[in-house]
C-alpha cells in the first residue's frame, strides 16, 4: 500500500472511530437539528414509492428512515459500525451495511436515487465516492447531496442570512452571543486540548458542482439551506462536541474523565453569559446539490 493509500485508510479510522464513540449522542442530535434539511432533500429529489435509494454516509439512519417511511427501498451505508448499531434499532423498513462510501460494492446501474447529508467533505478523496455514486446509479436516476456551507454569495438567502450572520458577529464580539462552532474550538485551544490530526481529512472548500459534472452528472441545481437555533449551555456543549469534526477528534483522543471535566467547565462558563444575557447559537447551514445521471 503507497504512501497516500495508507494516510487515507488512517483518516477513514480516526473518522469512524470518533463517531462509533459518539454514536447515541449523535443520534439524538442530527434527529433533533437535521430532521429539517433531510427532509428539505427528500422534497428535492421527489422520492417515489419503491424508488431504490442510497443513503452514503447514513450516519445513525435519520434520512434513510425518512425515505422508508415515504415507502422507498433503502439501503445505508457507514464506515461506522457504532452508527448503523442505532440506525438498525431505529429504522427497520431499512437495510444498513459496513461500506467505505469512495469503494462501493453495488451494480452498475442498480439504484434509482442516491442521497448523501453532511459527508462528502469526511472523505479523503470526495471525487471517487462521486464517480461511485454516478457508477451506482442507473441512466436518469437521481441525485442529492448536501455538504455543511455558509450561503451562496449574492443569493436572496445569503442576503437574509447575512444579515442574521453580521448581527450575530456584532453581538458576540461584545460578548452578548456565543456562536457555534467557533466558541467551542477556542475553549478547548485555552485549555491547552491538542488540535487534531485527522482534521485535515475535512475538505471544506472543495468544489462540488465541479466534481459532480467531471464525474459525468447532468442538470446539476443548487440551493442553499439553513436554521439557526437558541440553545441551552449543555446543549450548546453537545451540538458543537459531536457535530464539529474538529471538536469532536480533539474530544474523543482524551480519557473520558478528562473530557467530562471539561464539559463541566464549559457549561458552567456558559451559565454565567447566559445569567449576564448572552444567547448561545447554533447555526447550521447546507448547499444541496441535486443532479442526474
Ligand atoms: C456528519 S455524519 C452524517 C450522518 C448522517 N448522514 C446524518 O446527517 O445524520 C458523517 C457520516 O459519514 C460517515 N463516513 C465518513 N467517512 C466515510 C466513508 N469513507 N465511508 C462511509 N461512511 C463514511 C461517518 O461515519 C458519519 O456517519
Amino acid at each position: 500500500m503507497g504512501d497516500d493509500a495508507g494516510d487515507s485508510n488512517r483518516l477513514k479510522q480516526a473518522d469512524a472511530a470518533s463517531y462509533d464513540a459518539t454514536a447515541t449522542d449523535f443520534d439524538y442530535l442530527t434527529d433533533r437539528y437535521s430532521t429539517g434539511i433531510a427532509s428539505r432533500i427528500l422534497a428535492v429529489v421527489k422520492v417515489e414509492q419503491s424508488d431504490r435509494l442510497l443513503d452514503l454516509g447514513t450516519g445513525t439512519g435519520l434520512l434513510a428512515r425518512l425515505a422508508a417511511e415515504r415507502g422507498a427501498n433503502v439501503v445505508g451505508i457507514d464506515h461506522s459500525e457504532g452508527m448503523l448499531d442505532r440506525a438498525r434499532l431505529k429504522a427497520k423498513l431499512a437495510t444498513f451495511q459496513v461500506m467505505d462510501a469512495e469503494a462501493l460494492q453495488f451494480e452498475d446501474g442498480s439504484f434509482d436515487v442516491a442521497a448523501t447529508l453532511y459527508v462528502l467533505r469526511h472523505l479523503p478523496n470526495p471525487r471517487a465516492a462521486c464517480r461511485e455514486l454516478h457508477r451506482i446509479l442507473r441512466p436518469g436516476g437521481k441525485l442529492v447531496a448536501a455538504v455543511g456551507a455558509r450561503p451562496t454569495p449574492f443569493s436572496a438567502s445569503a442576503v437574509a442570512s447575512g444579515i442574521g450572520a453580521l448581527s450575530d458577529r456584532l453581538f458576540a464580539a461584545v460578548g452578548r452571543r456565543a456562536l457555534s462552532p467557533e466558541f467551542l474550538r477556542r475553549f478547548l485551544d485555552r485549555q491547552g486540548v491538542p488540535s487534531s490530526r485527522g482534521h485535515a481529512a475535512h475538505h471544506g472548500n472543495e468544489d462540488v458542482s465541479g466534481m459532480l459534472a467531471a464525474v459525468g452528472f447532468k442538470n446539476i441545481r443548487r440551493e442553499w439551506w439553513g436554521e439557526r437555533f437558541q440553545l441551552t449551555p449543555e446543549e450548546f456543549w453537545d451540538v458543537q462536541a459531536v457535530f464539529d469534526s474538529e471538536a469532536r477528534e480533539r474530544l474523543t483522543a482524551l480519557p473520558d474523565a478528562e473530557a467530562e471535566k471539561l464539559k463541566r467547565k464549559f457549561v458552567s462558563e456558559c451559565k454565567v453569559l447566559a445569567d449576564r444575557g448572552a444567547s448561545l447559537v447554533y447555526r447550521t447551514g447546507a448547499i444541496i446539490y441535486s443532479a442526474e445521471r
